[in-house]
């Protein structure tokens, strides 16, 4: 499943709408029922609107009633791991179970796993609000 995520993150990238920064991003979440939902980063002129690849991916599977991530696989055009940035680890904890895992791949075909929760300790569920 790993190398099919990986592989459906990397397709991704050819979607990626990003004229302003030519970074290029593209995720794939697996879910708990076994479906995955794909995503690029979609920019903006206004540059604030933009939105990432994971998020793309993850509005993708809960509008469609999947709300139980189990693992997610991001690509990127750039020589460095893109590791989720702060907005998107928040936006992902709400949906991972415990022990998600986080697949990076760089252009050089290099990649490496993370544990997701490791991402965002002590993350915000808002539990005692609710
Ligand atoms: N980007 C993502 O898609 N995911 C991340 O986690 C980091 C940043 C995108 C946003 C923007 O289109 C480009 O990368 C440069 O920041």
């Amino acid at each position: 499943m790993k190398d099919t995520l990986l592989k459906e993150a990397v397709k991704m990238l050819d979607y990626s709408y990003s004229p302003y920064s030519n970074y290029k991003v593209g995720a794939a979440i697996l879910t708990d029922t076994g479906k995955i939902y794909t995503g690029c980063n979609i920019e903006n002129a206004s540059y604030g609107a933009t939105i990432c690849a994971e998020r793309t991916a993850a509005v993708k599977a809960v509008s469609e009633g999947e709300k139980r991530f189990t693992a997610i696989a991001i690509a990127c055009s750039g020589s460095t791991f893109a590791y989720p940035c702060g907005i998107c680890r928040q936006f992902l904890y709400e949906f991972c179970v415990p022990g998600m895992k986080l697949y990076l791949i760089k252009k050089d075909g290099e990649t490496r796993e993370e544990l997701f929760e490791e991402m965002l300790p002590y993350g915000f569920r808002g539990s005692d609000i609710n």
